[in-house]
């Protein structure tokens, strides 16, 4: 592992996951980062680990810097284990009851993850820790990313270290964001959509309480990915942008298939919502990884979600997707349903349901075609695209 300066006596241990594809369920393309940093100071202070396979590259790059034994306090901002499962070896090495300062349920559920001896000490919100010259305070973020979650501000240095917030799932070379330039944001974007989205309504409240404590920021150091230091303003307002979830004139008709005729049907409204002028596209669930159809959920302002009934019920895929986009209880989205059906026919039905419990708007009672879509059902198909989008 290579320490990368931030500024001086701080620095950044980045453990670079190249190979993870697959991060809990999100596709990770580019792989993921897994930053730790390390603050120089009369107390030596790590603040977070990295996920347990890469403990020992750390204690390796923070041997580059000083003997990791030399550490005096470990700061955990959050419980999840990609940040604090090298914990345990991390301790291991530079000893056991040097103290791990973190949130009040961090407290609570650090010991339910790791040895309940280790020596936890809960700060408060706001609460402030002197390692010499410097002062850390910490600024409790529950539920972003969990109920545990904390951020530390360096306040001389003007640094945030924000944990999981303002990440990104990136793997390369680059640490800083005037090195990557523009590309990171289709991370971010991805990153949000897939891990914060649920939380849109906090993002706004802790944007509101950062402005209201008048908090100066100069870098952003987050736990994934590249670190926000030419212009952190960026990163902070996309997020609030991205939380209003202010719909564009935009839809994704999302679908499966068994014999191509719900495919057909797809295709046909996303003609009819191209000739109202919609920017659509039709999104295969065999096609499209479940994390990439959210990310472009976020902005759209219509969800079509086509399905044919399999067994009395949805297509596998389609159930999956539906689950995965409730759980983020995605805001300002007009909805309709369709499918192609053989003999029962309950997929529409099902979807406009799941479409209810999340509040969106449907416009449509959804549209059934038995077997194999003919001329007229196409019609059928067209027309309902083009009434999304007027409705939109
Ligand atoms: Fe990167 Fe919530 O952990």
């Amino acid at each position: 592992m290579k320490p990368v300066k931030i500024t001086e006596g701080i620095y950044c241990l980045p453990a670079i996951d190249w190979n993870i594809r697959d991060f809990h369920g999100y596709a990770t393309e580019q792989g993921t980062t897994y930053n730790a940093y390390l603050i120089m100071d009369e107390k030596i202070t790590l603040v977070d680990t990295v996920k347990k396979e890469f403990a020992d590259d750390l204690l390796e790059g923070i041997g580059q810097i000083v003997d990791p034994k030399k550490i005096d306090y470990v700061i955990s901002n959050h419980t999840e284990m990609d940040h604090s499962g090298g914990l345990p070896r991390v301790m291991h090495k530079i000893g056991e009851n040097k103290p791990i300062y973190c949130s009040k349920m961090g407290y609570k559920n650090l010991p339910r993850h790791f040895s309940p001896n280790l020596n936890y000490q809960p700060v408060e919100n706001g609460g402030e820790l002197k390692v010499g010259k410097r002062t850390l305070a910490f600024l409790e973020t529950k539920m972003l990313h969990w109920p545990d979650s904390m951020v530390t501000y360096a306040k001389e240095d003007k640094i945030l270290f924000s944990s999981d917030a303002f990440g990104q799932h990136y793997a390369g070379l680059e640490r800083f964001d005037d090195q990557i330039g523009e590309t990171i944001m289709t991370y971010a974007r991805k990153y949000f959509a897939n891990i914060l989205l649920l939380y849109s309504d906090l993002i706004l409240k802790l944007a509101e309480k950062i402005t209201a404590l008048g908090l100066v920021i100069d870098i952003i150091c987050p736990d994934h990915g590249i670190i926000w230091r030419k212009d952190p303003g960026k990163i902070i307002n996309a997020y609030v942008e991205w939380s209003a979830q202010k719909p564009k004139k935009k839809a994704l008709v999302i679908y499966d298939t068994m014999w191509q005729s719900t495919r057909k049907m797809a295709e046909a409204i996303v003609e009819g919502l191209g000739d109202e002028g919609v920017d659509a596209q039709c999104m295969h669930l065999r096609s499209f990884n479940r994390s990439d159809i959210i990310t472009e959920v976020l902005d759209a302002g219509a969800i079509v979600v086509g399905s044919p009934t399999l067994n009395n019920g949805l297509f596998p895929t389609v159930s999956d997707f539906l689950t995965y986009m409730k759980g983020f209880k995605p805001k300002n989205k007009i909805a309709a349903a369709f499918g192609s059906y053989g003999w029962s026919g309950e997929a529409v039905k099902i979807i406009t349901k799941a479409f209810d419990e999340m509040k969106f708007n449907v416009i449509d009672p959804g549209l059934m075609v038995q077997y194999v879509p003919n001329q007229e059902t196409f019609e059928a198909c067209f027309q309902l695209g083009k009434k999304i989008g007027r409705a939109l």
